[in-house]
């Protein structure tokens, strides 16, 4: 629903904690369990380009590192209309299942583009 969206998407506003020291990109997410818990995640950049975290893998760990395996919605925020998730983090949030992606411009939060992970994602490698 609309409301889970709109709470989700409050809940990755904070990319203020960002380590975007190189890109200068923040990118904040908030990962929402089947329970209804939260669990943000910004992106953590390293002087080795290479060992950068996403917003969304780091919501992800943080979640199944506490127990919660089954998510309702991805929200990710960042300064970019064109914003979605890149295909490793979408390849670690399709482990867990089918969830909502809602991607939103931190300037203008209005405007959410909404889509399945199926959809991002499809024919996913299982083992
Ligand atoms: N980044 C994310 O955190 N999530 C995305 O969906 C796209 C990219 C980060 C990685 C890096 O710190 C910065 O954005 C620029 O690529």
């Amino acid at each position: 629903t609309t409301e889970i969206y709109t709470l989700s998407l409050h809940d990755a506003l904070p990319i203020w904690n960002a380590f975007a020291p190189y890109s200068k990109f923040r990118v904040g997410a908030a990962l929402l369990t089947k329970s209804g818990k939260v669990y943000t995640g910004v992106n953590v950049e390293n002087a080795s380009y290479g060992l950068t975290n996403c917003a969304e893998r780091v919501a992800v760990q943080k979640a199944v590192s506490e127990g919660h395996r089954h998510f309702q919605a991805i929200a990710v925020v960042a300064p970019s209309a064109a914003l979605s998730p890149c295909g490793a983090c979408r390849q670690v949030l399709a482990e867990f299942g089918e969830c909502v992606v809602i991607c939103a411009d931190s300037r203008n939060t209005r405007r959410l583009r909404i889509h399945l992970l199926s959809e991002l994602l499809p024919h996913t490698f299982k083992l």
